[in-house]
């Protein structure tokens, strides 16, 4: 069984472990290989601030919430191990605020500690009236990345830095399963309409004073359009941007203009931080992410596909229920090789 995975981003390398740990005992041989034209330092999942912290609300879409657990709840199983510094885990505080009441978000009871702020609390983000404080998780994708990249190497996955222009070159060298994993990109290996950039800009600075992470909420603007303040493990994180169909990956100036102001506006004490640098990446926005069977043909060839692409501002938050949701679909993939074929009518 040969299983080619296209993307090396955090979806598609948490996807290869949860396939190899699952099935290469009982699968022999099971051979998986990574390709990619982007490695990390140099993908969107290592630009990303590594905040575990989904959308406000699911609309409907209960699935994801479960994902968006379940990757809590796995993380949180590991903070407390010695690897947890090794992955880019930690815990981590902070504030959401708005300027109104809002109906509490659909992850309250995932997070630890949800509650609504406290009028003193408020008092220290004038301009805010409503808002919440929980602790949460961060998971550095500069880390994780190379942590996950170290454990598919050891267990014999073999990477290729090469852009794949077509799923037929894959399935002309014989590949049995393409695992799709390739984020923002994805649209051009077979059209998706669905799928668009969510572009967003970000300045780290050198302030390690900053504890908490502060996001505010602007209902017109939407998400992510409006100051948000994330610490990491050595740079704060300041945002932020969200626009939707701007392909741009380079900085523009006018961005950085505004997300200084906004973010020093809500901690004036961010003056005195040292700029250390500035990124622009692309969210592989989607109305819902699509994770699916599918085959695709071409002449006598045929494949088995599993699409994990399409996880917006959240692809961090969401990656290990989705790679093991993408597991199981490879599963099914497996149980249907297995089953006799059906007789063909003899001549
Ligand atoms: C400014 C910003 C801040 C963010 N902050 C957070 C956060 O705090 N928390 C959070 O959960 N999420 C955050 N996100 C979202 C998160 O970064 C993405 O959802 C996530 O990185 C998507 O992961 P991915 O593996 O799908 O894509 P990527 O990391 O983009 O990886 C895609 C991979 O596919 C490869 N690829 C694509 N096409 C091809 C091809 N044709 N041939 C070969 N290889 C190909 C690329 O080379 C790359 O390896 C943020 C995003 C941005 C832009
Ligand atoms: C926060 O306050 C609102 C009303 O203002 C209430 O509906 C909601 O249940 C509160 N949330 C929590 C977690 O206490
Ligand atoms: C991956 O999914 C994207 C989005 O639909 C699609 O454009 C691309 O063709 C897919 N790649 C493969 C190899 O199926
Ligand atoms: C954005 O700015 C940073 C820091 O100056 C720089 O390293 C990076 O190359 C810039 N990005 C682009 C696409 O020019």
């Amino acid at each position: 069984m040969r299983v080619a995975v296209i993307g090396a981003g955090v979806i598609g390398l948490s996807t290869a472990i949860c396939i190899h740990d699952q099935y290469h005992l009982t699968h022999q041989p099971l051979e998986i290989e990574v390709y990619a034209d982007r490695f990390t330092p140099h993908t969107t999942s290592d630009g990303a601030a590594g905040l575990w912290q989904p959308y406000l609300y699911d609309k409907g879409n209960a699935q994801e919430t479960l994902w968006n657990k379940e990757t809590f709840d796995y993380l949180l199983e590991h903070i407390n191990s010695p690897e947890a510094q090794e992955m880019g885990l930690f815990l981590l505080s902070g504030y959401n605020l708005f300027t109104q009441p809002v109906p509490d978000p659909s992850w309250k009871d995932n997070v630890l500690g949800f509650r609504n702020l406290t009028q003193k609390e408020l008092e220290l983000f004038p301009g805010y009236s409503y808002g919440w404080f929980n602790t949460a998780l961060m998971l550095e994708g500069k880390t994780y990345l190379p942590w996950l990249t170290n454990r598919l190497k050891a267990r014999g996955v073999k990477f290729f830095h090469q852009k794949i222009n077509s799923f037929q070159e894959l399935m002309a060298q014989g590949v049995d399963v393409i695992i799709n994993c390739t984020g923002v990109r994805a649209g051009e290996l077979q059209p998706d309409p669905e799928l668009r950039p969510g572009r967003g800009q970000v300045i780290k600075v050198e302030a390690p004073w900053v504890k908490h992470f502060i996001i505010t909420h602007d209902t017109e603007s939407g998400i992510y359009n409006s100051p948000y303040i994330i610490p990491g493990s050595q740079r704060v994180t300041l945002g932020g941007t969200f626009q939707l169909g701007n392909w741009n990956e380079e900085n523009s100036s006018r961005d950085h203009r505004n997300i200084w102001q906004g973010c020093c506006q809500l901690l004036p004490s961010l003056q005195k931080a040292k700029i250390v640098d500035e990124w622009t990446g692309l969210r592989p926005a989607r109305p819902k992410v699509r994770l699916q069977r599918d085959v695709v043909r071409h002449g006598l060839l045929q494949s088995e596909v599993i699409h994990n692409y399409g996880h917006g501002g959240f692809g961090i938050t969401i990656h290990w229920g989705c790679a093991l949701e993408a597991a199981r679909l490879f599963g099914r993939v497996l149980e249907d090789r297995q089953r006799p074929k059906p007789c063909h009518a003899k001549l």
